[in-house]
């Protein structure tokens, strides 16, 4: 497909619904008593393979647009699955499915597409099998397919090797059916949802800093649920804001929970113009204005890395607009993402004509540089489609990107909502 050019991007923007959220929001609905209504679910694909594995675990689901009613029964409303479950492209169905099913008195089977079934899960089965689940994947390499023999389970004490919200969130969904009191200690910070969920359904929660405590056995009800826009899929705006000329562009409700906002925090260090309005403190949400801006070189590592994991590709890009050299440390989760998101950035990039080195963790990136056209790949991976797509926009030849179905996973309607904001000069 050949990318959308534009000399400029101007105007408003309601960004898609919360991937993560709305995840969560069906597990939660799942296992809650009564009745949860979602507004404003992310109606890509995949949140709706979390639809699909849960009503195949025979909980009732409607989805009238973006309304999804869940009714729920509690853990013990699941009932054993007639086929393989099949979490599609989506990590997160696949490992946080593991953590509710963990404590299910039947077995299960679940996979994903090529993608999902080369990604790591020793990290969530390893905990899950302390907890007392019997727990396998194909032919003992800890890759899906999971088998999965679930029961009764017991409270523990983990200390997490990788910073990794789905790994928390899968043992505090096992944790919330065991006797005792489990704790979880984070590496660093990540993503914050499951906690807060685990509240706004009625349930309680310690959280001090990285050292989280909860007990089992309590009562979650259903609830009413609106979904704020997606900052990682703002990212991708925010980005074209600043680094296509004689923009300005507003992105309207978009989630601001702060263990998101880490590509806001750099982007501003950069010297990004990005200011906040109408801030929705319920929704934790806010409108975030953006302009043109001249960028420097910055150091992305440590503490802010899990608060911007999925944002790195588009900080990549960001980057071969700055002065100077971004060296981006830290970061090696990123080549067990949808792909090597590492090798990928750097070589599909620097096709365009940026100059970027890989390292163990991370990527150097050299700028400015100017980006010229060519053939790129999404490689299947919808970050790295929509990151390419925002690197065309920069460029004065044509771009063609192979797979540019990908961005489905996560924003259907990303190549519409750039063709209402970019502007062409007369
Ligand atoms: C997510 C957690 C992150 C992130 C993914 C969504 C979540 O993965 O990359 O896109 O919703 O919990 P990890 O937990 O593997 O870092």
């Amino acid at each position: 497909m050949k990318l959308l050019q534009a000399d400029r991007l101007i105007g408003e923007l309601m960004v898609p619904p919360d991937k993560s959220i709305s995840h969560r929001s069906i597990m939660f609905g799942a296992i809650s008593q009564g009745t949860t209504t979602v507004h404003n679910f992310l109606t890509a694909e995949d949140c709706l393979s979390t639809i699909d594995v849960f009503k195949a675990l025979g909980v009732t689901i409607q989805r009238k647009g973006s309304v999804v009613t869940v009714i729920g029964s509690g853990i013990d409303g699941l009932e054993q699955p007639h086929q393989e479950l099949n979490a599609g492209n989506s990590g997160t169905t696949l490992r946080l499915s593991l953590g509710i099913l963990a404590a299910c008195g039947f077995t299960s089977k679940i996979a994903g597409d090529h993608s999902l079934n080369k990604r790591p899960m020793e990290r969530v089965m390893s905990p899950l099998r302390q907890m007392g689940a019997n727990i396998n994947g194909e032919n003992q390499t800890g890759l899906p397919p999971i088998t999965i023999t679930g029961g009764k389970l017991k409270p523990i004490e983990y200390i997490m090797p990788v910073a990794s919200a789905q790994v928390k969130s899968a043992i505090l969904f096992a944790a919330l059916q065991t006797d005792g009191e489990t704790t979880i200690i984070e590496k660093e910070k990540s993503r914050n949802h499951t906690e807060e969920m685990i509240e706004q359904f009625g349930g309680t929660i310690k959280v001090q800093d990285k050292v989280i405590k909860i007990t089992g056995k309590q009562k979650l009800v259903g609830q009413e649920i609106t979904v704020p826009g997606d900052i990682s899929s703002a990212a991708f705006f925010i980005v074209a804001g600043l680094i296509l000329n004689n923009s300005q562009i507003t992105l309207k409700q978009v989630g601001i929970n702060p263990t998101r906002t880490g590509i806001i925090d750099v982007l501003k260090q950069m010297g990004g113009s990005i200011t906040f309005s109408q801030m929705d403190k319920k929704n934790q949400a806010a409108d975030l204005k953006v302009s043109t801006s001249k960028l420097k070189a910055v150091q992305v590592k440590g503490e802010i890395i899990p608060r911007l994991i999925d944002e790195l590709p588009i900080i990549a890009l960001a980057a071969t607009q700055a002065e100077g050299t971004t060296v981006i440390s830290d970061a090696a989760e990123l080549k067990v993402k949808e792909t090597n998101r590492i090798d990928v950035t750097a070589s599909e990039l620097n096709k365009l004509g940026a100059n970027i080195e890989t390292t163990e963790d991370g990527l150097i990136v050299y700028g400015p540089t100017k980006l010229h056209g060519g053939k790129v790949s999404s490689h299947g991976d919808h970050r790295i489609g929509m990151m390419l797509q925002i690197a065309a926009l920069l460029t004065e030849e044509v771009v063609e990107l192979e797979n540019p179905e990908a961005i489905n996973i996560s924003y259907p309607t990303f190549f519409d909502d750039l063709a209402e904001l970019k502007e062409e000069e007369q």
